[in-house]
C-alpha cells in the first residue's frame, strides 16, 4: 500500500463490522467463535445504537401462550404483511431460527417477561399476528438485547472502535480498468473512516465487511430514529460500490409516534402500547378503526393502520396538535407500570402526562426501510468478502414489516453474516496488507475537482439547510400517500438540491479535517446529506416506477395492488458512467410447506380504505 500521510493510523482485521447495532454485535460474536480476528466500528457511541430505540419485543412462534403458533404461520403471516414482495426463502429462514435465536438470548441472560403462574416467557400480541408471539423485556427489549449482546462482545474482548464515520469501501478488481467487468472480479479490500474525534482519517485493511449500518428513515422529517443515526450511509457505501439497491420505495410508516411536544415529534409511542389494550380515538371520541379494519381494529397491518390515522387527520378529526388519540386509561395503572413502564415515564418526562389518567397524542412516523441492500441467504452481496445484515439489507420484510420482526432479523441474519464472513477470511491465505494496492484520490482534500468530492470527505456550507430541505420534501411529496405529480414535484426539488450542494462555491475548497476551526458536527452532516441524496433518489425514482399500492407504499392514483403487473422487486444500481438505473425483478414464487398455506391468502387489501 502507498504511505499516505493523511493516513493517522491502519487497523489490520479480518473482519471488519461496520455498525454496533444488534445485527453488528450479533455478527461479531458468531465472527469471533468461528476463529476470525473482529473489529466493530460505529458511528454511535459504544453500546447506545440505534437498536435501543427497539422497544416492543422480538417475534418468535414458541407457542408458550397459544399452543397452535409454529414457524410456518408465522412465515404465513410476514409474507401476508409484506403483501408477497418479500423472499419466501428469507422468510422461512427468520422464522425456523427464531426459537433458537430467543433461547440464545435468553441463556445470554435476557430479562425477558415471565408469566407469574408457571413461568413460561409471557407472548404479546402485535399488529397483524395470528398469534401473540411477541417477547419482550417491559418496553424496552432492545436495549435489554444490547445489553445482553455487549456482555457477550465484552467477555470475547472484541474490540469496538465508536466515533468512527466510515466514508469508502476499498475494492479491489483483478481486472484492468477498462474490461468490461463482472461484480465478481471485485473483491473487499478495505474501508477508510474519519475519527471523529480526533479529526483523523483512519485506514482498516481487511478480509471481510458486514455492513450492520441500520436504515434510511431519517431522511423524513418527522422519524423514530434519533437525529443522528439512520440516513441509510451503509446503503449508500454499497451503492457507491457497485452493488445493487432493492424495494427503496418501502418505507414503513409507525402508527403512532409523538405528535407533541415539537421537540419529541415522532419518538416512538411502541405498538405494545396496542397489543396491551390501547385504544385509538378521533376528536369526536370514536373508535376509527372499526371503519377501516374491523376484524383487528388497533391491531391492523401497521400501514392501514398508519393511513388509517392520517385519513382522520386530514379529514379535520384530529387533535389540535395534528395527530388522534392513543387511550390506555381503561388499564390499571399496575398493569401499564409492568408492561409499558417506559411509555409511562417517556410521557410523563416529556409532556407532563401521566398515560394512565390521560390520552396520548399520536400520529404516523417512518420507522422502518424494508429496502436495502441486495444480499443472497447468506447475506453477501456480489461483492466478494462484502456482507452486510440488520436494516441495511432487504427482501425480508417485502412491502411491509411486522412488528417485533425486526430485531430477530437481526439476530438471524446477523449471526449468519458473522458466520459466512469469517468462513471467507479464513479461506484468504495473503496478507492482509498487500490487498488495498491503491488509495482513492479523497486523503489529497482540498486538490480535487467538484466532481471527484462525490467519493470523498468534504464539507460544504450550510449542510444543515440541505439536510432539512431534504427531509421537508420527502415528508412532503413522498410520504405516506404519493401520487405521480407529488413524486415528480420531489424529484425535481431533490435533483436541484443535489446540482447545489456539489455546486463549486458549495463546497469549501481550503477545508482540512484536522483544522479545528471547522465544526466536526458539519462534516458528518456534510456526509449524511451526501448519502441521503443518493438514497433519497432510489426512493423517489422506485416509487414513482411502482404503479400500484403495496404494503407501506401507496399510490393514490394507482389505490390497489396489481399482482398480475407488480410481484416484482425494483432495483436500483449505478452504472458506469455514475448514472442511477432502475430495474426489475420477478418475485420467487413460493414452492414447500408455505405454499398451500397461502393460497387463500393472496388478495389485495386496500379496496375498503378512503372510501
Ligand atoms: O412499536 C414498536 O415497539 C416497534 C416495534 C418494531 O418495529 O418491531
Amino acid at each position: 500500500m502507498t504511505k499516505n500521510e493523511n493516513i493517522d493510523s491502519t487497523h489490520s482485521v479480518d473482519v471488519l463490522i461496520i455498525g454496533g447495532g444488534s445485527a453488528g454485535l450479533r455478527a461479531a460474536i458468531e465472527a469471533h467463535d468461528a476463529g476470525a480476528n473482529v473489529l466493530i466500528i460505529s458511528k454511535s457511541k459504544r453500546g447506545n445504537p440505534h437498536t435501543v430505540l427497539a422497544r416492543g419485543g422480538i417475534n418468535a412462534a414458541l407457542g408458550t401462550m397459544d399452543p397452535e403458533d409454529n414457524w410456518m404461520i408465522h412465515a404465513a403471516d410476514t409474507l401476508k404483511e409484506g403483501e408477497f414482495l418479500a423472499d419466501y426463502e428469507r422468510v422461512e429462514i427468520l422464522c425456523k431460527s427464531a426459537p433458537d435465536a430467543i433461547n440464545e438470548l435468553v441463556n445470554w441472560g435476557a430479562r425477558f417477561h415471565r408469566e407469574k403462574e408457571d413461568g413460561k416467557l409471557t407472548q404479546r400480541f402485535f399488529g397483524a399476528h395470528t398469534y401473540r408471539r411477541t417477547v419482550f423485556y417491559e418496553d424496552w427489549t432492545g436495549d435489554e438485547i444490547v445489553r445482553v449482546l455487549m456482555n457477550q462482545v465484552d467477555q470475547r474482548r472484541i474490540k469496538i472502535m465508536d466515533d468512527i464515520y466510515i466514508t469508502q469501501l476499498l475494492i479491489k478488481s483483478d481486472r484492468d480498468e477498462e474490461e468490461e467487468e463482472e461484480p465478481s472480479s471485485k473483491e473487499i479490500s478495505g474501508a477508510i473512516g474519519t475519527d471523529l474525534k480526533k479529526r483523523k482519517i483512519v485506514l482498516f485493511e481487511c478480509k471481510s465487511i458486514i455492513l450492520a449500518t441500520g436504515g434510511y428513515t431519517r431522511i423524513y422529517s418527522t422519524s423514530s430514529s434519533r437525529i443522528f443515526e439512520n440516513y441509510g450511509e451503509g446503503i449508500f457505501l454499497a451503492y457507491q460500490s457497485g452493488v445493487e439497491l432493492v424495494d427503496m420505495e418501502m418505507v414503513q410508516f409507525h402508527p403512532t409516534g409523538m405528535v407533541w411536544p415539537e421537540k419529541a415529534s415522532g419518538t416512538l409511542a411502541t405498538e405494545a402500547i396496542r397489543g396491551e389494550g390501547g385504544i385509538l380515538l378521533n376528536s369526536s371520541n370514536e373508535r376509527f378503526m372499526k371503519n377501516y379494519y374491523p376484524e383487528r381494529m388497533e391491531l391492523g397491518p401497521r400501514d392501514v393502520v398508519a393511513r388509517a390515522i392520517y385519513n382522520e387527520i386530514l379529514k379535520g378529526r384530529g387533535t389540535e396538535h395534528g395527530g388522534v388519540w392513543l387511550d390506555v386509561t381503561h388499564l390499571s395503572k399496575e398493569k401499564i407500570l409492568d408492561r409499558l413502564p417506559t411509555m409511562y415515564e417517556q410521557f410523563k418526562s416529556i409532556d407532563g402526562i401521566d398515560i394512565s389518567k390521560e390520552k396520548m397524542e399520536v400520529g404516523p412516523t417512518a420507522h422502518y426501510s424494508m429496502g436495502g441492500i441486495v444480499v443472497d441467504t447468506k447475506c453477501r452481496t456480489k461483492i466478494n468478502g462484502l456482507f452486510a445484515a440488520g436494516e441495511a439489507i432487504s427482501q425480508i420484510h417485502g412491502a411491509n414489516r411486522l412488528g417485533g420482526n425486526s430485531l430477530l432479523d437481526t439476530m438471524v441474519f446477523g449471526k449468519i453474516a458473522g458466520s459466512e464472513a469469517a468462513r471467507l477470511a479464513k479461506e484468504i491465505t495473503d496478507d492482509i496488507s498487500l490487498k488495498v494496492n491503491s488509495l482513492p484520490s479523497s486523503l489529497s482534500l482540498n486538490e480535487n475537482t467538484p466532481k471527484e468530492f462525490k467519493d470523498e470527505i468534504f464539507m460544504v456550507k450550510e449542510p444543515l439547510v440541505f439536510r432539512n430541505k431534504i427531509q421537508d420534501l420527502m415528508e412532503q411529496y413522498v410520504g405516506i400517500i404519493r401520487d405521480n405529480a407529488r413524486l415528480q414535484k420531489g424529484l425535481k426539488q431533490l435533483l436541484e438540491l443535489n446540482e447545489a450542494f456539489y455546486s463549486e462555491d458549495n463546497i469549501l475548497r481550503e477545508f482540512q479535517i484536522e483544522d479545528d476551526k471547522y465544526d466536526i458536527e458539519n462534516i458528518i452532516l456534510t456526509l449524511e446529506v451526501k448519502s441521503s441524496l443518493i438514497v433519497c433518489e432510489t426512493i423517489v425514482r422506485s416509487a414513482l416506477m411502482r404503479q400500484e399500492s403495496r404494503g407501506a407504499h401507496f399510490r393514490s392514483d394507482f389505490p390497489n395492488a396489481d399482482n398480475e403487473k407488480w410481484m416484482q422487486n425494483i432495483y436500483c444500481r449505478k452504472n458506469d458512467e455514475s448514472e442511477m438505473v432502475l430495474f426489475t425483478g420477478s418475485v420467487k414464487v413460493i414452492e414447500g410447506p408455505l405454499k398451500d398455506l397461502l393460497k387463500s391468502h393472496l388478495k389485495p387489501k386496500h379496496q375498503r380504505e378512503f372510501e
